[in-house]
């Protein structure tokens, strides 16, 4: 596992929208996982900086909301729309988010994880993490080989979501999620995090036991983890953990 420890969330998109440019470039047909929330932002900002040609590259969304309208502005459907396949210039036709109105969105899931598979796989997934360690909608609880699924948001998931909605009872309850699963058969994971509020998760989740109470701690068994932290989330991370390459970078890194 390498972590990148850079300034502040303008440094962490630039550092991971690096990664990913040096992926889209040598496989222009690249899969890539995308993820939605605050973290990726910055990522998605720099990576329209670089001017690349994505209109190749495949893309498929991490989860969505059971239960929205077709149309929301916060589905996942369109956010990701807004910020990744018009921002970016992906082909429409190359996205895919799970389908949260489905009528039956049990198999809905089952579909979509198939559909990762026939693919070829995801070549990397940017993944943000939940206050409660939760990747994806994967709550704790969450069985660590888990696939693609329909489950109940956490009350601290919805708390946290609410910002994006006019109040909490406008947070749906379920949604569909990569399973832990899926996530870990992606080719190289990509995390971002953020901020204080995320450092006792990130370092439960890097340094702790592999438990399906911490979701995210299953990425200490992914052989090709990149973690892109900045200052105040890496703060109480223990660095001489085997196996764990740290770097302290500035804005200017290039990958
Ligand atoms: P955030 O969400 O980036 O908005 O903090 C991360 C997550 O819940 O996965």
């Amino acid at each position: 596992m390498e972590i990148f420890v850079v300034p502040d969330a303008a440094a962490i998109g630039a550092v991971a929208a690096g990664i990913i440019a040096a992926v889209v470039r040598s496989k222009p047909d690249a899969v890539l996982g995308v993820a939605t929330g605050g973290s990726p932002l910055p990522v998605y900002a720099a990576l329209a900086g670089h001017r690349l040609d994505l209109s190749r590259v495949r893309a498929f969304a991490l989860d969505e909301y059971v239960g929205l309208p077709a149309g929301h502005p916060e589905s996942y459907g369109e956010v990701v729309r807004r910020e990744v396949t018009e921002r970016l210039g992906l082909d429409p036709g190359h996205v895919r988010v799970p389908a949260g109105g489905a009528e039956d969105p049990e198999r809905a899931a089952v579909e979509y994880d198939t559909s990762i598979r026939a693919a070829g796989g995801i070549d990397l997934q940017l993944l943000g993490i939940g206050h409660n360690g939760h990747i994806a909608f994967n709550e704790p609880g969450s069985a660590l080989d888990s696939r693609t699924r329909v489950e109940t948001l956490a009350a601290r998931t919805r708390e946290a979501n609410a910002r994006y909605f006019g109040s909490l009872s406008e947070v749906p309850e379920r949604c569909i999620t990569q399973g832990l699963g899926t996530i870990m058969e992606a080719r190289h994971l990509l995390l971002v995090v953020h901020g204080q509020d995320k450092a006792a998760i990130l370092a439960e989740a890097l340094s702790g036991p592999v438990s399906a109470e911490c979701p995210a701690s299953v990425l200490q068994r992914h052989p090709h983890v990149t973690v892109v932290a900045d200052e105040s989330a890496a703060s109480q991370l223990a660095p001489e953990k085997a196996g764990v390459t740290v770097r302290v970078a500035g804005p200017a890194i290039s990958v």
